[in-house]
């Protein structure tokens, strides 16, 4: 039976018999005003913010709230199963860390704090191509943590197969292909502090020590970091991808492949004609195109349109085990963690990351039992109704 996540309760109740507060909030809804005290505002924004008006970033939410979860009694919920295998990759519960770049703007330790916590409690980082660590170093730190990695797609064939070949010697098992960010959106946040971390050299760790990236270069990135930065940053826009380029990638990757960024049944019926082996229902956190429906809301079209011939995973705007439920019962295989995670680790480093996966984890548990299930594998749309 799994671990009982739920015990972090006791653990924080009962220590010294007197109780020990926690380093800060247990309800994610909270670490955001808290995250905006310990930072500066310029990364606070990079992280918070979204695209336009920011209505995504609220739809995404919002689309948990029509949902409830309909409670059941006397179900014997006293043991419970969280553990799952995605892709093959077993997890004790279905929540992965989300690709989230450049950490190092919210903590010196960045991507080597989250990868300690992650690996602590057995649950799978996912490495953004724009982290401010490299791929070796991450995977380092994880240790026998399971890793997956996040592709931004470089249009140079030969940059591409090189970072490929790092992350799979590195042991990230599965590639996860991003395609909603292949040009930045209006993200006023941003735009009105003139922020975007990678122009100061932040989240270049990847790119700045690839050898076929620096092959590519007339001056070292020590030498004229500008101009290194320009041109990875050319390299990872532009509108030159298309389905059926996807099968250079299943050249240079022989474990599975994600694409992250689908909304539409359409584009996941692609997917699969296209041999992928999974997808995840994300709008980028509501940071790409501002009145964009919530992420939740394209869930349940994908899952019916795909959901016998991918992994269907899911992320934008989860922040409570009541919705990581929600998702799970929608019929997502397993739920991507994203700001909630980021504004720990900008709390209290490794610490504050695995503060906030705890709880989240022990609100899952808790909640599962609460309304009556003994397993992820019993949440199902009847677990729920839409008000
Ligand atoms: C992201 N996200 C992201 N996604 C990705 O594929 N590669 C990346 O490098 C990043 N970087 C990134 C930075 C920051 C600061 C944020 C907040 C997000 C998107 C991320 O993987 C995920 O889709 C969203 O975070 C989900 O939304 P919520 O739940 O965090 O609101």
């Amino acid at each position: 039976m799994t671990e009982r996540f739920g015990g972090y309760q006791n653990e924080i109740y009962l220590q010294g018999l007197g109780g020990t507060k926690p380093l800060f909030s247990t309800n994610p809804t909270l670490l955001e005003d808290s995250a905006a005290k310990v930072l500066e505002s310029e990364p606070f924004w990079y992280v918070a913010g979204g695209a336009g008006a920011m209505a995504t970033v609220r739809a995404n939410r919002e689309a948990f709230d029509r949902w409830k979860i309909v409670p059941r009694m006397l179900t014997d919920a006293t043991e419970r199963e969280l553990a799952t295998t995605v892709l093959g990759t077993p997890m004790p519960a279905p929540v992965l860390l989300a690709p989230v770049g450049v950490q190092s703007i919210v903590h010196a330790d960045a991507e080597r704090a989250t990868a300690r916590a992650a690996a602590a409690l057995g649950v799978p980082m996912i490495l953004s191509t724009a982290a401010s660590t490299t791929i070796e170093d991450v995977a380092e730190a994880s240790g026998d943590g399971p890793r997956w990695f996040q592709l931004y797609w470089p249009t140079d064939p030969d940059v591409c197969a090189s970072i490929l070949a790092r992350a799979k010697k590195a042991g990230y098992r599965t590639l996860v292909v991003t395609l909603d960010t292949w040009t930045l959106a209006w993200r006023p946040c941003d735009l009105d502090q003139a922020y975007l971390p990678f122009l100061h050299g932040d989240g270049m760790a990847i790119p700045f020590s690839d050898p076929a990236f620096r092959a590519l270069l007339d001056k070292t990135p020590e030498e004229d970091a500008p101009t290194a930065i320009l041109r990875w940053i050319g390299m990872v826009t532009g509108t030159d991808k298309s389905w059926d380029r996807l099968s250079f990638l299943r050249e240079h990757w022989d474990g599975p492949i994600v694409l992250k960024g689908i909304q539409h049944p359409d584009d996941a019926r692609r997917a699969a004609d296209a041999g992928m082996d999974g997808v995840v229902v994300s709008n980028h956190g509501g940071r790409q195109v501002d009145g964009a429906l919530g992420s939740l809301d394209a869930l349940p079209g994908v899952v019916h349109a795909v959901g016998d011939r991918l992994e269907v995973l899911f992320d934008s705007g989860v922040r409570t085990g009541a919705d990581v439920l929600k998702a799970l019962a929608l019929g997502a295989k397993a739920v991507l963690i994203g700001r909630p995670y980021m504004y720990g680790l900008a709390h209290a480093g490794e610490d504050g990351v695995r503060h906030v996966l705890r709880s989240l984890l022990a609100d899952l548990d808790l909640t599962l039992a609460l309304s009556g299930h003994r397993s992820i594998a019993e949440l199902s749309p009847a677990s729920l109704v839409r008000s």
